[in-house]
């Protein structure tokens, strides 16, 4: 059997935060963080949390795909930045859109989350043990943020993107991942529920996200062609045959050097970090909906998917559209 994605839906917070206003909160400016990272704003979630980004993804998916929500026999939502510990992201989601027939759980694997849902997914559909799948990757991270820290805070952004897939005869492809739990303190963050609350008054950075930027610039840099070209060997393929990869949109010039790396031309590489920043797990599905939507993505195109981030985790899927 293979797995292929027959829907795709996103949704957006209403506020909008750009350059120039996060310019008025740390020191730094539209020019700055254009040109080393390519983002021009962001979205950042007031009214809406987690679980309401990823219905409303969930439920364009469901709508575009023509598969209803009792036909869906497994919900992954990937996050690491939900409001509510318990119940899971997932059953909140089961629960507001009806897929009573489904098992659902969430994932944390930061900005490779949603790669890493896909690759469950796949895994399940390709065996037969499940026919439908709902996958969705959501961040609300302004809440995980540093709002002090400029070398983090022009970064991120909030949202959801989504995916229904199903099985088909056929012969599916098989995925590549990786983690080195030796290098996740380049990107950390810890939790409330550790530590005394003294502890934690006199500490509040550990509390928020910290990152090693040029660790994890060169990481990623090194990493994704590697998983790029391990994916393509493991099924037979070539580059030249892949039509669209779309990578985890944390920072343009990350694109650039993979693109590089990779001698293919930038035009196979989307981006869209401009509009909505780093929106970890999320930054892969919205921009799969958004080509989707705007018909770039054709019958029978082959597309890779490439997500890397904290743990260190990073991964690659092939897909045929
Ligand atoms: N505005 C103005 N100046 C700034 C800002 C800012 N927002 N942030 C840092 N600077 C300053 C620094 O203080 C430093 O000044 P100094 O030279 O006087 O000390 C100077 O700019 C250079 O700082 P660097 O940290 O060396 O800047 P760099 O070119 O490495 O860019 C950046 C920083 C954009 C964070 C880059 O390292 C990067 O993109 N790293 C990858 C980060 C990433 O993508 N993380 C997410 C991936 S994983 C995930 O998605 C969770």
């Amino acid at each position: 059997m293979k797995a292929v994605i027959c829907g795709t839906g996103s949704a957006v917070p209403t506020k909008v935060l750009d350059n120039d206003d996060l310019s008025q909160i740390v020191d730094t400016s539209d020019e700055w963080i254009r040109e080393r990272t390519g983002i021009v704003r962001r979205h950042i979630a007031k009214e809406e949390t987690c679980v309401s980004l990823a219905v409303e993804a969930a439920q364009k998916a469901l709508k575009q795909s023509g598969v209803s929500a009792e036909e869906i026999d497994l919900v992954i939502v990937s996050t690491i930045s939900s409001n509510v510990v318990l119940p899971g992201v997932a059953c909140e989601v089961q629960k507001k859109i009806g897929a009573v027939n489904a098992v659902c759980y969430d994932l944390s694997a930061a900005c490779t989350g949603f790669v890493l849902a896909y690759q469950n997914a796949q895994a399940y559909l390709q065996t037969g043990i499940y026919r439908s799948a709902l996958i969705i990757g959501s961040e609300c991270l302004s809440h995980l943020v540093n709002w002090r820290d400029r070398g983090t805070c022009i970064l991120f952004g909030d949202g959801a993107g989504a995916a229904v897939l199903r099985s088909e005869e056929g012969t599916g492809f098989l995925p590549a991942a990786h983690s080195d739990g030796s290098r996740g303190e380049a990107l950390r963050c810890r939790s409330y529920l550790d530590g005394a609350k003294e502890w934690q008054m006199s500490h509040p950075k550990e509390y928020q996200m910290q990152m090693d930027g040029q660790a994890v610039f060169k990481f990623a840099v090194r990493q994704v062609p590697g998983v790029i070209r391990e994916v393509l060997d493991k099924n037979g393929l070539r580059l030249e045959e892949i039509d669209w990869i779309i990578l985890h949109q944390a920072n343009r010039r990350i694109v650039e050097a993979v693109s590089r790396h990779l001698q293919q031309p930038l035009e196979k590489f989307p981006m869209n970090m401009q509009e909505y920043g780093n929106t970890s797990s999320a930054s892969i599905p919205i921009l799969l909906d958004e080509m989707n939507r705007d018909q770039k993505l054709q019958k029978g195109q082959k597309i890779i998917l490439a997500g890397f981030g904290a743990g260190l985790t990073w991964g690659a899927s092939v897909l045929e559209w």
